[in-house]
């Protein structure tokens, strides 16, 4: 029988949240794209929305074209009618600032504001998102146009937030056009004051790379050998700053005009757009929302998805926020677009709800029939109202609404997992031990051991106040400041757990490798040194003296301050250290100088859960997740079989009183109020 061990995760004892979205309980909403449709179907529109429970849309988000069909030419007639369908059906709106896709007049007039890629090819028109957020003439159409949609509806009692854009650097993450070129010189004078540090930060003695001016430094275009990787660093530090500009000058019109209400824009944290430094973007938005779609090209999609979730809250400093898109059921961008089998999406939804998601959309609305998006999944597909998939969102429109009362709530984790989106641009660049190396890689592998072993981490920035954790996982943290050490050092002296894992703390803020040995910035805390790395070549495992079994990565590991937990069994470096521990007081730092195979990193995560205290579940099962949300007990079931978890309180979903366990059945979920 499982039971839930530990205390400080699943205390019942804290404040009743509040929500911080605009929108009822835990809202079921939308994009909604009226534009592709003729002008009888709106109704029909709000009539099935209003059937299936939709509590807002996101509207407007690629209506330049129409809404200023010529340059400085307004049209909002059609807008408007939209505009006051939805409201009197009662439906709040998330008005997008519509300019997420430059209309053909605007890239016609101004061919300048199309975005370069690295190999210096322009990326034209014909799609959407042709522009460079760097460019002052994109900027000042922006502008114009937002400037009318905030004077227009800024005040409409419908619009309940502001959307900018969409997802900002989707697409051209990065431009390496002359525009963008200039706007990195101005960037680089402002962070670095003059050009002889911009050498130093740089190592431009290196090959010659030595600058006399910032007007001779170039965006890292494509080069005949490897670039200068803080080169490389420094753009893509930039270009997630141009797109942050972006947003902020958008939302500065917005507030000008419609003071009061909440301005957001949805991130894109899944690892395949990697692109944002959304720690830095999260204090600038009044909702945290992001898109979020499972990705069946991931070994584990469903992990990555918690972890993204989690990693989303971290970005809005803890607070719930809002899932503003994802599928109902495929999308039409992977390689085989997965359909979602029946109870899916109620526990896919949920899943996101659990870790903190107020509210659960979609894209889109209805699902188009022409344009490339015309195979993605929608709430209305295809085949119309009568359909399996459609019957399946009232479904879930009626499961939020059940559940609504879990709005605000705050999740809380004994397990701080350390990220930064810095540290795997760079830990990612070419020219490294192992191309096979990949930073996001360790933080999924032990957050998912985590997951299923029931117990919720943070994803939280490295310099983050851990006082609350009861452990600490740094996952290939490759680039750190100098202040995380010091910080975890503290944190293990006052009785906490530090796990650390291999190619972390090796380079300061510029990428330069810190002297001495590895792992650089840790090696006190950690109490080892290791001399050189001995990566492992592809499909290679190494064996370890308990048992476990590990792959890509291997050191060359002395204790200098530390027991050792385990040793290579065989491999290069037979005999030699591959776990450690170091006593710190009342607490301890562990070290994994090895990436572990699932069943290892389990094991290990087993241990320091349970030595830690951390809030977990006692006996794990295969394919469900249980966490706690507030005075919430969510438990989802994923598997192929039913599973009873203990749990005494008032199950939401339709199940009643429940005294000592709940169970729920496969493809399902339980959401109950007191837990335990
Ligand atoms: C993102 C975009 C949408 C749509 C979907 C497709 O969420 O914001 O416009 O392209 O992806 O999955």
């Amino acid at each position: 029988m499982c039971v839930l061990v530990g205390t400080c995760g699943y205390s019942s004892d804290r404040d009743e949240g509040t929500s911080v979205l605009p929108f009822d309980g835990i809202s079921l909403g939308c994009d909604y794209n009226p534009e592709q449709w003729p002008r009888s179907v709106w109704p029909e529109d709000v009539a099935l929305m209003q059937e299936a429970g939709v509590g807002f849309v996101t509207l407007g988000v690629f209506s330049w074209g129409l809404l200023e069909p010529r340059p400085g030419e307004f049209d909002f007639g059609w807008f408007d009618e939209v505009v006051g369908l939805l409201h009197e059906g009662g439906i709040a709106i998330d008005m997008a600032t519509a300019t997420a896709a430059p209309p053909p007049w605007l890239t016609h007039r101004h061919p300048e504001v199309l975005p370069v890629d690295r190999e210096g090819r322009t990326l034209w028109p014909g799609s959407r998102q042709s522009f460079i957020p760097s460019s002052p003439v994109f900027r000042e159409y922006a502008l114009r146009l937002v400037e009318q949609m905030a004077q227009r509806y800024g005040s409409h009692p419908a619009v309940r937030m502001w959307h900018v854009s969409n997802e900002l650097g989707c697409h051209i993450g990065k431009d390496w056009s002359d525009v963008s070129a200039a706007a990195f010189r101005v960037w680089l004078a402002d962070r670095y004051g003059d050009v002889d540090a911009l050498n130093e930060a740089w190592g431009t003695a290196f090959w010659s790379q030595h600058y006399t001016s910032f007007d001779e430094v170039l965006p890292p275009r494509i080069t005949p050998a490897v670039p200068n990787p803080t080169q490389e660093l420094d753009f893509a530090r930039f270009s997630s700053d141009a797109w942050l500009d972006h947003y902020r000058a958008e939302r500065d019109v917005l507030r000008r005009h419609s003071p009061g209400v909440p301005v957001t824009t949805n991130f894109m944290v899944a690892d395949h757009q990697y692109e944002q430094d959304y720690f830095g973007w999260g204090p600038e938005m009044d909702v945290v929302s992001q898109d979020h779609y499972l990705d069946h090209r991931h070994a584990h999609p469903h992990a990555e998805q918690s972890f993204a979730a989690d990693l989303t809250r971290g970005t809005a400093g803890g607070r719930p926020w809002l899932l503003m898109e994802s599928a109902t059921s495929a999308v039409n961008w992977q390689p085989v677009n997965i359909t979602k089998l029946p109870g899916e999406l109620l526990v896919d939804s949920l899943r996101q709800v659990a870790r903190g998601a107020d509210g659960i959309g979609f894209f889109q609305w209805r699902a188009s029939k022409a344009g490339g998006e015309k195979f993605h999944s929608a709430l209305v597909p295809h085949a119309g109202r009568d359909s399996a998939r459609f019957r399946e969102v009232v479904g879930l429109g009626a499961a939020l609404a059940a559940i609504g009362e879990v709005a605000g709530e705050p999740v809380r984790a004994d397990v701080a997992l350390l990220h930064d989106w810095e540290s795997h641009w760079a830990c990612d660049l070419d020219s490294h031990p192992s191309g096979e190396l990949r930073a996001l890689d360790a933080a999924h592998r032990w957050h998912r051991a985590l997951t299923e072993l029931g117990a919720t981490a943070d994803v939280v920035h490295p310099e983050s106040d851990l006082s609350a954790y009861r452990l600490v996982v740094v996952p290939t943290l490759y680039l750190c400041s100098d202040r995380v050490a010091p910080a975890l050092e503290a944190f293990a002296a006052a009785g906490g757990t530090v796990l650390v894992t291999y190619f972390s703390g090796i380079v300061d803020g510029h990428d330069h490798v810190r002297l001495g040995g590895y792992p650089g910035a840790f090696r006190d805390l950690l109490g080892v040194r290791a001399e050189e790395f001995t990566p492992l070549p592809v499909g290679a495992t190494v064996t370890l003296d308990d048992g476990g079994t590990a792959d890509l990565w291997t050191e060359v590991l002395g204790v200098t301050d530390a027991e050792v937990v385990a040793r290579y069994a065989d491999g290069p470096l037979p005999g030699t250290p591959a776990v450690t521990r170091r006593a710190v007081s009342a607490g301890s730092a562990w070290y994994v100088a090895t990436r572990l195979d699932h069943a290892a990193t389990t094991a290990l995560a087993d241990r320091l859960t349970r030595d830690a205290g951390v809030a977990r579940l006692d006996e794990p099962q295969e394919g469900v997740e249980v966490v706690r949300r507030g005075h919430f007990l969510f438990v989802l079931n994923r598997g192929e079989r039913p599973v009873t978890v203990p749990a005494t309180g008032t199950e939401l979903l339709g199940g009643g009183a429940v005294t000592g366990s709940v169970t729920v059945a496969p493809a399902s979920a339980a959401v109950v109020r007191g837990g335990r």
